[in-house]
């Protein structure tokens, strides 16, 4: 599989998955020539059969490398970002749950999903836009987001990319995310406030928003019910002191961008 190919995959799922992420790339694209995308984030649980090694395989394979790792103590999540030697090309964010932190229960709620997923999903190239390839219960699914909002995220919807990331860099029409953020609001869509509109600062060298994940129906169990979805996210990069784009993520910003999948979250 081509790199291309897969990015192109991977955003059609998205979009088919999210159409006000669609509607916002297609306002965006009035006015722009060209709209590049700076990180595809993916989530996955830590289990010897998946995890971030089995999701950064096929990037691996199409050129990606590791760089930096991080922390989410309180989420109980573990990330590592991947970059393209083609700078062009958008890193990858991979985040995983770390499963052993959790209670018995719960462990065992997240063994019955692994358990389902056929090793022929996990080795194909097409594992990180492979969906949900297991059943579960609504019950469950409540279990789950009662413990870790992440955890019933990955359940309910699979493994696809979580979100998609506008670079406001190279927007021709918008100075800077407040703009951005703005005409998003304009257009009535929702942003996610937690850690303020706009996470990160120029000094830190990354500033980010997104939008609140939209609500999408989704068949369980026993019946069909209404779940966060994906979210759209904007990231505004700057220069270090050699004058290089930084290409890194802030833990501290990421940690409250994971917050654009919470069920409820006001305004
Ligand atoms: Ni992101």
């Amino acid at each position: 599989m081509e790199l291309q190919s897969l990015l192109a995959e991977m955003w059609i799922d998205y979009c088919s998955l999210n159409p006000s992420a669609h509607q916002i790339y297609k306002l965006l694209s009035a006015s722009e020539n060209k709209i590049l995308n700076d990180h595809i984030a993916l989530r996955t649980f830590k289990h010897p059969r998946l995890g971030i090694k089995q999701m950064a395989a096929v990037f691996e394979s199409l050129g990606y490398t590791e760089k930096k790792e991080y922390f989410f103590k309180e989420k109980r999540l573990y990330a590592k970002h991947y970059e393209h030697f083609d700078v062009t090309q958008p890193k990858i964010f991979i985040s995983e749950l770390l499963v052993e932190e959790f209670s018995g229960p719960v462990q065992k709620a997240i063994f019955e999903i692994i358990e389902q997923i056929p090793d022929s999903v996990i080795q194909s190239p097409k594992f990180c836009y492979s969906g949900r390839s297991w059943n579960i219960s609504y019950q469950t699914y409540e279990m789950l987001a009662s413990v870790s909002e992440y955890a019933s995220w990955v359940s309910s919807i699979g493994f696809r990319p979580n979100h998609f990331t506008v670079f406001v860099n190279y927007l021709e029409s918008f100075k800077n995310i407040q703009q951005v953020n703005e005409f998003l609001e304009a257009h009535g869509y929702r942003l996610n406030t937690s850690g303020g509109k706009i996470k990160g600062t120029p000094s830190e060298l990354l500033e980010q928003s997104s939008t609140i994940a939209e609500l999408i129906p989704v068949q369980f169990n026993d019946g069909i019910f209404n779940v966060s979805g994906c979210f759209y996210e904007f990231a505004r990069r700057y220069k270090d002191e050699s004058g290089k784009l930084y290409q890194g993520f802030i833990a501290a910003s990421a940690d409250k961008i994971f917050e654009s999948t919470f069920k409820n979250k006001e305004e």
